[in-house]
């Protein structure tokens, strides 16, 4: 008898599930609004200008593909301290944050939960709610404990701050508290900067780790105006991890691009953290991958092929921008009065407020494909197939 025959089949994917759906359906209406991906006008993933030159430097003068240190491609922690905690970070010149290439975001998340668990075994971690489906799998079986603070206001459509200030100010010291760092995952309700120099201040007191999720630099309003939230962490002097990735904003999902770094008290502890962390590494996948750090790499240490990059994600912001203002006139249109939502939110999503159930009519019927939370992607929305979403929703919405 097998060791393995008791095993029940596991549920699908939140998230990744849903595209394997919209894949087997056989429908000439069907639109994918599931995953997070960006795609263009023409239903596109793009591959960006600067990631095309850079792929063609690195094929001009091939290398050896030997194995890369355990913390990644030398020059790849500083390109992403800079982007993430600003040229200039005094934070970054003391020595005290740790940066490693990690396998996107997903394993920066994973390697941060691996790294805290074994240092404070089982310990709080503070989500909001909702959060990216994600985030559960991850941190709870890194070992952590899951707990959560109020963070989307169904009422108003925008964020609790009062009771996600509250609910953070009562957790245990040493708990750790995951926050999005722009373009929050499923909501896309972001706090202001006055909010997060107020949650940064209440976290510094009360003795918490912030953990921030940033897939999305620059989707929002910039790359440094979406970093608000992480450096004034990093500059307020206290203990912080955040993960990074490359997936959406430079295109490079299938590289498995991304940084995990670790805002230490100084730069000696920093040292001692960073062989920890290599241990954990070492003991996952020993070491990392060579194309995607080189691309990256590549393009961040290149000033025009990073003004190239900067360009090319405030069309993507744009274009996003456009999309969901012909989704709240479609809503409009067809009977929908609260439509304002579509267009405050910020990021790749728009959360709709649907039910599962009406989220599962939306694939049934429709051949809309979002995610059960209520979450569609408006990043894979164009002027061929947004018409078709607003009418479909707005029968569901009304
Ligand atoms: C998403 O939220 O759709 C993306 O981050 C893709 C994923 O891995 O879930």
């Amino acid at each position: 008898m097998s060791i393995f025959a008791s095993i029940e089949q596991a549920p699908t994917d939140p998230i990744l599930g849903i595209s394997d759906a919209y894949r087997a359906d056989p429908s000439p209406d069907k639109v994918n609004l599931g995953i997070g991906v960006y795609q263009d006008e023409s239903g596109k993933l793009p591959l960006l200008a600067a990631v095309r030159e850079a792929v063609a430097r690195i094929a001009a003068d091939p290398k050896p593909l030997g194995y890369q240190p355990m913390d990644g491609l030398p020059g790849f922690a500083a390109a992403t301290q800079e982007l993430v905690f600003g040229k200039g970070s005094a934070a970054v010149a003391s020595g005290r944050i740790v940066t490693v290439q990690t396998l996107a975001g997903t394993g920066a998340l994973k390697l941060g939960a691996d790294f805290l668990n074994r240092f404070s075994p089982g310990a709080d971690i503070l989500f909001s709610e909702p959060t990216w489906d994600n985030h559960a799998a991850v941190f709870g079986g890194a070992g952590l404990t899951i707990r959560a603070y109020r963070y989307y206001d169904r009422a108003t459509g925008g964020v609790d701050f009062a009771g996600m200030c509250a609910d953070i100010a009562d957790a245990k010291p040493g708990s750790i508290v995951l926050l999005h760092a722009c373009c929050h995952n499923p909501s896309g309700c972001d706090l202001d900067d006055s909010q997060w120099a107020e949650v940064v201040k209440l976290i510094g007191e009360k003795g918490l780790i912030p953990f921030f999720d940033m897939a999305y630099q620059g989707f929002a309003v910039g790359a440094e105006a979406d970093a608000v939230g992480v450096r004034l962490a990093a500059e307020s002097g206290i203990t912080f991890l955040v993960a990074n990735s490359y997936s959406k904003t430079f295109g490079l999902y299938g590289e498995r691009i991304g940084g995990l770094s670790i805002g230490c008290a100084d730069a000696a502890e920093a040292k001692r953290v960073l062989s920890r962390v290599k241990l954990c590494i070492r003991a996952n996948y020993s070491n990392p991958p060579t194309q995607g750090a080189t691309i990256v790499t590549t393009i961040l240490g290149d000033s025009e092929l990073r003004a190239s990059w900067e360009a090319e994600v405030a069309s993507y912001r744009d274009r996003i921008r456009d999309m969901r203002g012909l989704l709240a006139e479609g809503l409009r249109a067809n009977g929908v009065a609260e439509t304002g939502f579509v267009t405050k939110q910020r990021g790749m999503f728009t959360f709709t407020g649907l039910s599962p159930e009406q989220m599962q009519t939306l694939r049934g019927e429709y051949h809309i494909y979002g995610v059960d939370n209520g979450r569609i992607c408006c990043a894979a929305l164009n002027t061929r197939n947004v018409e078709y979403v607003a009418v479909s929703l707005a029968k569901l919405l009304k």
